[in-house]
């Protein structure tokens, strides 16, 4: 029996908080923006990598509520990688990856998504629907304490349950790791619910420079047989 149990892994939450594009840019005397380029690319390789491994959910942060008082054309630019990230449709089906996405609900007041972003999360899902493995989803719009508050307004009863069942994805399940890069140690509004019982990997890599390598270091913590 327990070796039985043993041979079903069960697939893990992965939760991503990418922090360190600009500094990323900074040291090789780049604009912020081709830092953000670099890690579009490299969430793509993570979310191969993931796929590969014992990852059912990858949850990544890619937007805040607070990141909106960026200048414009960084915004404009960090948009448009979305729609690009959005639009990798014959290499997430390839690698049966589900789109998903968390934020704040489109028609909801103070709501931020603009139009274009919008449309390309409605398509990915779409073109995505019908794919078995990985579930990524991307938080675009997303602040963890204004999806809670929304949960409470919502919920049948003031419970664990009922206020789970009103998050903005009701069915993520809990995270198993959430990893930082780039050196800071700080939640920011990420997951708070979901990562209730989380491992914490941080890591000094830049987003940018995260890989399978790193992805491996913050497994091994969950690898480990004593919970
Ligand atoms: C993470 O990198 C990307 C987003 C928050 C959108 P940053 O842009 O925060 O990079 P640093 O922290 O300034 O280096
Ligand atoms: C967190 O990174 C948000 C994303 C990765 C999208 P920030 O760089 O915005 O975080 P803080 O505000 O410095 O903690
Ligand atoms: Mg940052």
């Amino acid at each position: 029996m327990t070796s039985h149990a043993a041979a079903h892994s069960p697939r893990l939450h992965v939760a991503c908080i990418m922090d360190g594009n600009g500094r990323w840019a900074k040291r090789r005397g780049l604009p912020r923006t081709a830092g953000h380029t670099a890690g579009e690319e490299a969430l793509a390789a993570v979310v191969r990598a993931a796929a590969q491994r014992n990852v059912g959910w990858l949850t990544v942060f890619g937007f805040s509520t607070e990141n909106w008082v960026r200048p414009p054309s960084e915004i404009r630019h960090i948009l448009g990688l979305h729609r690009k990230l959005f639009g990798r449709i014959d290499e997430l089906n390839a690698n049966n990856v589900r789109v998903n996405w968390i934020g704040r609900p489109f028609d909801e007041p103070g709501a931020r998504t603009p139009s274009s972003v919008q449309k390309a999360i409605v398509q990915a899902i779409d073109d995505t629907k019908h794919n078995t493995g990985m579930v990524l989803t991307v938080a675009f719009d997303y602040g963890s304490r204004a999806e809670i508050a929304r949960a409470a307004r919502r919920a049948s009863a003031a419970s664990i349950p009922a206020i789970t069942a009103e998050l903005y994805d009701s069915a993520l399940p809990p995270v198993d790791v959430l990893i930082r890069t780039s050196g800071e140690s700080r939640i920011s509004n990420f997951l708070l619910w979901q990562s209730a019982r989380a491992r914490v990997y941080f890591t000094d890599c830049s987003w940018p420079d995260f890989g399978a390598t790193q992805l491996d270091e913050a497994l091994a913590l969950v690898a480990s047989p004593t919970a």
